[in-house]
């Protein structure tokens, strides 16, 4: 089974950019996973193009970027040209998931679709077979730092199931609150990727924890 670390950048020290590049490039993290957040999808703000462009210089992981952004639409061929490569919209964000996903493939990049933990795991079952990645928030997207709501595990259930029928190469990534305690369970119900923000930056030694999350 495919296990991935993709740590949020979003705990790093925003101070010491190319420092957490050298920490993520000597790591075993395959991925690097930005939140690119507008103030309007979600109550918070993040960062955008330049500090992709900036970090992609640097950084020799995929570029796993998540973006919080209502009409994604208007902006994959940015996000695309400034080095990303999966790029993950949110279904409840845009009147045209499909028009989204046709966007993304275009620019010949990965593709990946999100809902929120309120959002029914059902409505993504007419794209399954079109994309390269669910991911399944496991806490209310805006700000890391944020408890693991436990309904997550039948939430990836009900998910999995549906990729085995529909798309089995599909990937499962969860985001928000994944810790080694977590993960293990995680695995076992099926999740690939995992993404952690607060759990590898506040972590004394964040490459070992990256090998123990893997390792989970
Ligand atoms: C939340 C973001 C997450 C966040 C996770 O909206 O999508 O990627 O950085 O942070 P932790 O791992 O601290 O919950
Ligand atoms: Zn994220």
């Amino acid at each position: 089974m495919t296990k991935i670390i993709s740590p949020s950048m979003l705990s790093a020290d925003f101070g010491n950019l190319q420092a957490m590049c050298e920490m993520i490039n000597a790591s075993e993290a395959e991925w690097l996973h930005f939140d690119v957040m507008d103030g309007v999808f979600v109550p918070n703000i993040s960062f955008g193009f330049p500090v992709i462009e900036a970090v992609k210089k640097h950084c020799h992981k995929m570029l796993d970027v998540h973006i919080m952004i209502v009409k994604p639409e208007k902006y994959v061929e940015r996000f695309a040209k400034a080095g990303a490569g999966m790029l993950t919209f949110h279904f409840e964000a845009t009147e045209n998931p499909q028009q989204v996903i046709d966007l993304i493939r275009a620019e010949g990049i990965k593709v990946g679709i999100s809902i929120n933990p309120d959002i029914s795991v059902k409505v993504l079952e007419p794209f399954i077979s079109q994309v390269d990645m669910v991911l399944l928030m496991s806490v209310f997207a805006g700000f890391g730092g944020q408890k693991f709501i436990e309904d997550t595990y039948n939430r990836v259930d009900e998910l999995k199931e549906m990729i085995d029928r529909l798309n089995p190469t599909c990937l499962i990534e969860i985001d928000g609150g994944v810790t080694l305690e977590n993960a293990p369970k995680l695995y076992a119900h099926g999740v690939n990727v995992l993404v952690a923000g607060s759990t590898v930056y506040n972590a004394p030694n964040p490459q070992q924890m990256i090998i123990d999350l893997k390792n989970a």
